[in-house]
């Protein structure tokens, strides 16, 4: 434990930490390529990364922390790096269940799980399943994931609803909509991280993030921990967030 980080950790108000981060954990890649390592070692770092920022969101109270672990868009990768990513997830799925429920951390995922492979699925639905009774930290792994995706989907869902007789289109508003999207249940982020220093959302929570702080750091995903959580929360408690109003 780094004392950086605790003293970090000091300045932090625990009245108004964000309900729900999410974090579009970027930068695998090139932090393998600055040491000469393969991609695949990036992303095995990134798993350690992952494990820390987990902990440290739980030690200050947070309650939703959503990952953005493979996006639809990432299917376009070269096969092999795919397939190293997907057995990553399924090893460190395995392998993290009873540190989870040590740590009180239900697991949730969202995304076209469907689109994964049976063996993949199988595994999630097993740590979800183990986890579900937990009342600490929520861990939401977007998984084949796509924010226009997820849209359509919905779209898809209510007009089915509304074509059976269920809903009526007068009805449809932004909280019947919201409650159509794989996020149904859970609030909108509040801060929204993204590493390495590109500045775009990437098809991560379109809807969802119509409201949220952003903040930008150039420090690679594999880099980011404890003391980076802890700093980004401390510049989210000094934004002034307005809503529209004055
Ligand atoms: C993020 O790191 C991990 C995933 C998208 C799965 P990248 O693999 O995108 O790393 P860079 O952007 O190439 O450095
Ligand atoms: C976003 O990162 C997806 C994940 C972190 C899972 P990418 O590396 O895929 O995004 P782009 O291609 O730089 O926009
Ligand atoms: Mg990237």
């Amino acid at each position: 434990m780094s004392s950086d980080a605790d003293s970090l950790k000091a300045k932090i108000d625990p009245k108004s930490v964000p309900l729900h981060i999410a974090i579009i954990m970027d930068g695998n890649g090139r932090w393998a390529k600055k040491r000469n390592f393969p991609r695949t070692a990036g992303h095995e770092a990134g798993v350690e990364a992952v494990r820390e920022v987990v902990k440290a969101a739980a030690e200050v109270g947070i309650k939703y922390l959503t990952l953005y672990t493979f996006s639809v868009e990432n299917w376009k990768r070269p096969r092999e790096e795919v397939t190293a990513i997907m057995r990553l997830l399924t090893r460190t799925t395995k392998r993290e269940v009873d540190e989870l429920n040590r740590n009180n951390v239900r697991l949730i995922t969202t995304g076209r799980i469907e689109g994964l492979s049976p063996t993949r699925r199988r595994v999630l639905a097993v740590a979800t399943a183990k986890t579900k009774k937990n009342t600490g930290l929520v861990l939401n792994l977007a998984l084949n994931y796509g924010g226009r995706s997820e849209i359509i989907d919905a779209v898809k869902a209510i007009a089915s609803s509304v074509k059976s007789g269920l809903i009526n289109p007068l009805d449809i508003n932004e909280e019947l909509f919201a409650n159509y999207l794989y996020t149904a249940g859970l609030p909108d982020p509040d801060l929204l991280v993204r590493t390495s220093g590109e500045k775009r959302l990437s098809n991560f929570l379109l809807w969802q993030t119509s409201y949220t702080e952003l903040y930008i750091t150039d420090v690679l995903w594999p880099d980011f921990g404890r003391m980076e959580l802890f700093a980004a929360i401390i510049d989210y408690q000094g934004r002034e967030r307005r809503f529209g109003k004055i």
